[in-house]
């Protein structure tokens, strides 16, 4: 871990200007510099670089990020490399690690953590060697011993305490901290996995983290995995990533399948740039880290219903990490295959051109949305697009939301403008304009009041410490992130802007704070007006609460006349906060 206060420092030195340009060429224009977007193909510049607030958006393709995330997005850096490549030209030096004593014997733990996992993928392809049952139940699977080596796939002895030829210390705790092993009630230890195929599961670096053991024939789980550990977290990593690496930079395109088994045939018949989640649903983590790999997805889940089920997760969770430039693509199979046994039978030229072919993400969306509505009614078409508000809500790639919300609009017999307003799409931030407006041109950015606050707290972060959370819809994105500042102002002091970016980054959050940010670049605060409009939000939330409280009142009131001296003091309340308005 880099010490935030580095960053800070670094953050405070760096020239998000002079970064930029030295890869892209930049023009001043304003208060900001603009140049041709290098995450997208454009004519005219839509691409700004804001040296006052030290960041990069495009108003074309929705690219948004600090120095480090420039770095990062241009130049393909690791998030380290990325920021001691800045610290370098700042002239400054990332500092050893302070590692406190409870974090080096963390590391100590997990570096010899890696070396148990290590040890126990060589044993078990040492094993592998000597079953002629395994070595015929892959064989049987149509894999050669050469694809076995490149998934260091092995064998686990049926035997319950095969591991202790392994380990001489079998009953040391790493053994059980790895997962490899399981101490029952009575104290007495054994193998997790036992008379299994295994497929070890590795970093993004390269190290065994889990396993996962299949039974050979039938038996109860078909899969075993193992446990999530300090190593091991399945939302976060994908089975094959490390082999499939060069493959997928070759092919521009990365294939999400759903089991071990399917990426290492797929691999077997020349399909190397697949990968898999492991039994678990697509997340957010596992879409970033594919986005940054490859210049377009392709989800292949079965033909099921549980593989439609699948996909329909996967596209939830994408669509905020969308991007104009890298599409993304839903490949369902006939019911009867999934992609190992569709490539056996077909062979990879059938199985790349179903990829290929692939349905897109807005094709997947509305024809699932339109599925479910009824179109030849004005009611059903009022409820497919009220089923698509908050799908499109969610985008952020400017250029894919608009497309959609043309297609929407086409379908459910409205205008554009008229569709967009009723999904609320300017409210929810992003924007829809048919044509990449350019950036000095402040466009029209009807705003929530939480994003309002949200900006405010940006220019002046100390703010969110004095913030009232029931005045805010606790529905709306900003409003979570607002929570999540707030929480840290109770433990520490206030961050700078930029760093308070820098700690969202990769989280939930990122995109919210993309999209106030930018709204600043046109809309302020900087920090002197910043507490001045903070308050202005805030009453004319107490305001808004209390409109609706009399409303409420006077409804009761019509039946229950002694509420009338109640209703008349909220009426003085809400003329005197009126009145307070500046
Ligand atoms: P094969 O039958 O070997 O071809 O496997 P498959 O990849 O076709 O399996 P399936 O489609 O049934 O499952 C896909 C993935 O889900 C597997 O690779 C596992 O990660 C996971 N999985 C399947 N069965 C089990 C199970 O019984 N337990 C657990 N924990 N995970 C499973
Ligand atoms: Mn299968």
């Amino acid at each position: 871990m880099i010490p935030d206060s580095f960053k800070q420092d670094l953050l405070n030195r760096v020239d998000i200007v002079d970064v930029v340009s030295r890869y892209v060429p930049l023009k001043k224009g304003g208060a900001n510099f603009q140049g041709l977007c290098p995450f997208h193909t454009e004519k005219s510049p839509s691409f700004t670089v804001s040296p006052a607030k030290q960041f990069y958006h495009c108003f074309g393709c929705g690219a948004h990020g600090n120095a480090i995330g420039f770095l990062m997005a241009y130049a393909s850096m690791g998030y380290v490399d990325a920021v001691k490549d800045l610290a370098a030209g700042a002239g400054m030096t990332v500092p050893e690690m302070q590692r406190s004593p409870q974090e080096i014997q963390r590391h100590e733990r997990e570096t010899d953590l890696y070396g148990v996992m290590e040890k126990a993928m060589e044993f078990y392809r040492a094993q592998l060697k000597e079953s002629t049952e395994a070595i015929a139940y892959l064989r049987g699977r149509g894999l050669t011993g050469e694809i076995a080596a490149r998934f260091r796939i092995g064998y686990a002895p049926d035997d319950w305490q095969a591991l202790q030829a392994a380990f001489a210390a079998y009953d040391d705790k790493s053994l059980a901290e790895t997962g490899l092993v399981i101490d029952n009630d009575e104290g007495r230890r054994y193998d997790r996995f036992r008379n299994r195929v295994m497929f070890p599961i590795l970093s993004q670096r390269g190290s065994v983290i889990g396993f996962g053991g299949r039974v050979m024939g039938e038996g109860e789980p078909k899969y075993l995995n193992s446990p999530e550990t300090a190593l091991f977290e399945k939302g976060r990593e994908l089975y094959g990533l490390t082999q499939a690496r060069d493959a997928i930079r070759a092919a521009g395109r990365v294939l999400v399948v759903e089991g071990y088994m399917d990426v290492v045939a797929l691999a077997q018949f020349g399909v190397g740039y697949a990968v898999a989640t492991l039994g678990t649903a697509t997340t957010p983590v596992h879409v970033n880290k594919l986005l940054r790999l490859a210049d377009e997805i392709v989800f292949c889940f079965d033909g099921d219903k549980a593989g439609r089920k699948a996909a329909w997760r996967a596209l939830e969770v994408s669509l905020p990490l969308a991007v104009d430039h890298k599409p993304m693509r839903f490949l369902f199979l006939p019911a009867e295959d999934d992609p190992d046994s569709y490539v056996r039978k077909h062979g990879q030229e059938a199985f790349e051109n179903l990829a290929r072919e692939a349905q897109t993400l807005s094709g997947f969306l509305l024809g699932e949305l339109r599925a479910q509505a009824d179109l030849s009614t004005p009611e059903g078409r009022s409820k497919f697009l009220t089923e698509a508000k908050p799908h499109l809500q969610k985008i952020n790639a400017a250029g894919l939301k608009l497309q959609l919300l043309k297609e929407f609009a086409a379908q459910a017999g409205v205008s554009q403008e008229e569709a967009e307003a009723l999904m609320e799409l300017r409210n929810a931030g992003a924007r829809t304009y048919s044509r990449p407006a350019p950036a000095r041109a402040a466009a029209p950015l009807i705003t929530s009041q939480e994003q309002n606050l949200l900006r405010c707290v940006l220019a002046k972060p100390a703010l969110a410490g004095t913030l009232d959370f029931d005045l805010l819809d606790e529905h709306l994105a900003e409003s979570a992130a607002l929570r999540t500042i707030a929480a840290w102002l109770e433990v520490e002091e206030a961050p700078s802007e930029a760093m308070l970016a820098e700690r969202l980054r990769g989280t939930e959050h990122e995109p919210v704070i993309a999209r106030a940010q930018t709204a600043m670049l046109a809309h302020g605060p900087d920090a002197e007006s910043a507490d001045h409009e903070f308050r202005q939000v805030v009453l004319s939330l107490h305001i808004k609460h209390k409109n609706a409280e009399i409303e409420v009142l006077k409804r009761e009131a019509a039946t229950r006349p002694e509420l009338g001296a109640e209703l008349m003091r909220r009426t003085k309340e809400l003329a005197e906060l009126k009145g307070r308005r500046m």
